[in-house]
């Protein structure tokens, strides 16, 4: 009889538990963090910025797919204590993109950063930008496509006409190499007066060279060109001798 009774009460217990659970406060909104990192101004102590631009959030792709700020910075996610501890944990990319995650801790990039703690290797942002402002691959202003990623990776991007097509191969920093594959004679003509690169192959990959070309980019892709004759004519200083008659 004492065991049953002492059955119930345990039950009782549990129903209790179960009824009034510890409240947790609700996740913090965009708007309750934004009330203070909006402010162009807003600052750490040390005076560095911590300003979030609420525009180009919105626009980017985690923006756009309605993600919280607290679906990275975790260790914010239960609170609506504010102001926050100063000092927060890194933004977590885990749990969306394990793929990715892992294959980056696999990689040398990871690798190199845990050897040294001033490693300069490439993180998620070297190479997808700003984390507030991350686009999709295959959009052009990704720094995949802005960037000479001289790495075993193709960006592809697609343009309506030739028109959109020079304006993306001239959009970048760079201009070391740009590859035509068309059959639209006048179209490749255009595409080579207008495109700013150093080398332009006409169906083909601008990675085909052969010595006796000059070669070397334009804008940002390096100063003068290579190749023997280019060379030796690089790194010669032309003068020009006259001799004259009699000085009187
Ligand atoms: C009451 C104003 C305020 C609110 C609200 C606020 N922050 Fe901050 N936050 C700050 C200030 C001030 C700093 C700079 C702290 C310092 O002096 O280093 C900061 C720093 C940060 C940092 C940098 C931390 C580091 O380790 O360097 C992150 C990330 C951050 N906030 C994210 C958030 C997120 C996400 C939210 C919403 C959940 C939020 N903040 C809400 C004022 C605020
Ligand atoms: C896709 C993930 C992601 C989202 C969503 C996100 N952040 Fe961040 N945030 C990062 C990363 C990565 C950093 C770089 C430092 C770090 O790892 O904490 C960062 C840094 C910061 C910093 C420090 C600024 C600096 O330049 O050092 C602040 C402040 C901040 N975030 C606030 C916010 C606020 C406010 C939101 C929501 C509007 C937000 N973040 C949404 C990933 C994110
Ligand atoms: C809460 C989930 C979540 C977190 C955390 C998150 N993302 Fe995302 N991410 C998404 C979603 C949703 C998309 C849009 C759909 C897609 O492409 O998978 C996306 C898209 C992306 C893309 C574009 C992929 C493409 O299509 O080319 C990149 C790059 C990216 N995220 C990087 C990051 C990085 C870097 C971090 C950490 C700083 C991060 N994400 C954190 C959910 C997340
Ligand atoms: C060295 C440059 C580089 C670094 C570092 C890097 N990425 Fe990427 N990432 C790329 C390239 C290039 C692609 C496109 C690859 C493709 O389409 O096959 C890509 C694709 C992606 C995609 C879309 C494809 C997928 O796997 O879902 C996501 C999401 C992503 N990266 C997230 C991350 C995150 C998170 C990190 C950090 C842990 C990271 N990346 C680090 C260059 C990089």
């Amino acid at each position: 009889m004492k065991l049953v009774s002492g059955a119930v009460v345990l039950c009782l217990w549990a129903a209790t538990l179960a009824a009034a659970p510890e409240k947790s406060p609700p996740a913090a909104t965009n708007e309750d963090c934004l009330t203070c990192h909006e402010d162009p101004a807003a600052k750490r102590a040390n005076g560095t910025s911590v300003f979030v631009e609420k525009g180009k959030f919105s626009a980017s792709v985690h923006g756009e797919a309605g993600l919280g700020c607290v679906d990275c910075h975790t260790d914010l996610a239960k609170t609506k204590d504010f102001p926050h501890p100063e000092k927060l944990a890194p933004a977590q990319c885990s749990g969306c993109h394990d793929d990715a995650v892992s294959a980056y801790s696999a990689g040398v990039h990871a690798q190199a950063r845990q050897k040294s703690t001033g490693s300069q290797a490439a993180t998620c942002v070297s190479c997808h930008g700003d984390p507030h402002s991350i686009v999709p691959r295959t959009n052009p202003a990704s720094p995949i496509s802005q960037e000479e990623l001289f790495g075993p990776a193709v960006a592809v991007s697609t343009a309506a006409d030739w028109h959109e097509a020079i304006q993306q191969a001239n959009g970048t920093a760079y201009g070391l190499g740009a590859g035509i594959f068309t059959s639209d004679v006048a179209g490749a003509v255009r595409a080579i007066r207008e495109i700013d690169a150093g080398s332009i192959h006409i169906n083909w990959t601008p990675l085909w060279r052969a010595d006796l070309m000059p070669y070397g980019g334009l804008k940002g892709s390096g100063i003068g060109k290579e190749g023997p004759r280019s060379a030796v004519a690089e790194m010669t200083d032309v003068k020009t001798i006259v001799l004259h008659g009699r000085p009187w």
